[in-house]
């Protein structure tokens, strides 16, 4: 061990299985990737809160609004503790939300989409929380200590949403026709958009090989992207609805669904900012941070007035042992 480098002696802990802490050396690439995964992945869950919370006053029951209210509410909390994850890496949560404010920053695709009736929440919860859990269920077991831990209290609350959504479309599917129809119609438009979560192929990951070495990412995005299909078939069967794929079909050979290809030019033009809501998106983000700056102005006046109140006290004892 003794002759080894600290890059070698990084990947031994790494290959170990041993957790990289806030404290320990690493190489400036791992603290990056790890800065911009961490944070596109906080941006995510602020702006996830968008597209539900425009159905929070319009949920067809007292009941239905406080599900959807409590999910929002947790995406808010994924965001705060996963904005903490990423300040342990040396990076300020202001200039973080700056780079999402001025459209810098990237956050997961499927939030440019418009939310257009009540079924769209059943759908968001049952495949976008869905997918989310694909991907994050193995973050748990990421190299990096704080994200990892960070990502287990998050896939506690992940399976709370992905159950109401899917309950809102069970209601849904054994409602009226109409309400069947709207569940189908939900489904229609969510189900390419929530397997392109997953992010591009394995073969246009500019990532996943070194975030795969670094134990960032556990399965390839093909892999997961494969697993969250073959899962939710059935799902959408049981519900008797039809995914709107007419190239799905089981493959004996493989043990897996072929499905049809994707989309990439329209993934790539939502990543680039010419999604449906994009703008929208940005929009309402940068009218919170107007709104919200008199709250961040009292607390941190608050928080500098304490401080000089308890440095007082501690001068005062000071003086009084002396
Ligand atoms: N939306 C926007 N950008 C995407 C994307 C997506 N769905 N998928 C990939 N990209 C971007 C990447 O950020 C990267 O761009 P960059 O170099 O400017 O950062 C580029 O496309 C190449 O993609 P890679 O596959 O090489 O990038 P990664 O190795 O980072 O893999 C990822 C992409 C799988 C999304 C990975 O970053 C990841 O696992 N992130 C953490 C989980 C996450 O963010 N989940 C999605 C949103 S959270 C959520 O759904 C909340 C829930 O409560 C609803």
């Amino acid at each position: 061990m003794a002759n080894l480098t600290k890059e070698e002696l990084f990947q031994a802990k790494i290959d170990a299985e041993i957790k990289i802490e806030p404290k320990d050396w690493m190489p400036e690439a791992y603290r990056k990737t790890l800065i911009r995964q961490i944070s596109q992945h906080a941006h995510s869950e602020i702006i996830g809160m968008l597209p539900e919370g425009n159905w929070i006053s319009r949920a067809p029951s007292l009941r239905r609004k406080v599900a959807l209210l409590a999910k929002v509410q947790d995406e808010a909390g994924h965001g705060l503790y996963l904005y903490s994850a990423a300040e342990t890496l040396g990076v300020d949560r202001a200039d973080l939300m700056n780079d999402l404010v001025t459209g810098k920053a990237k956050y997961s695709s499927i939030f440019n989409y418009p939310t257009l009736t009540w079924a769209d929440m059943g759908a968001i919860g049952w495949l976008v929380d869905g997918a989310a859990i694909m991907n994050q269920v193995p973050l748990c077991r990421c190299s990096y200590g704080p994200y990892a831990r960070a990502m287990v209290r998050v896939c506690k609350e992940e399976s709370f949403h992905q159950r109401q959504g899917y309950e809102i479309m069970m209601t849904l599917s054994n409602g009226t026709p109409e309400q069947k129809a709207m569940a189908q119609d939900a489904l229609n438009r969510w189900w390419w958009p929530s397997i392109m979560m997953f992010g591009p192929s394995d073969a246009d990951s500019s990532h996943s090989a070194q975030s795969m070495a670094w134990k960032i990412k556990r399965f390839s995005n093909d892999e997961l992207r494969q697993r969250f299909v073959d899962a939710t078939v059935s799902q959408a069967e049981y519900l008797g609805l039809t995914l709107p794929d007419k190239d799905l079909k089981w493959n004996e050979e493989r043990g897996s669904y072929d499905f049809g290809a994707i989309d990439w030019d329209e993934f790539w033009n939502v990543v680039k900012g010419n999604g449906p809501c994009n703008r929208q998106r940005i929009k309402a983000r940068q009218k919170a941070e107007e709104n919200g700056k008199w709250v961040k102005e009292a607390a941190m006046a608050y928080a500098e007035k304490r401080r000089k109140r308890q440095q007082k006290i501690k001068t005062q004892e000071a003086a009084k042992a002396a």
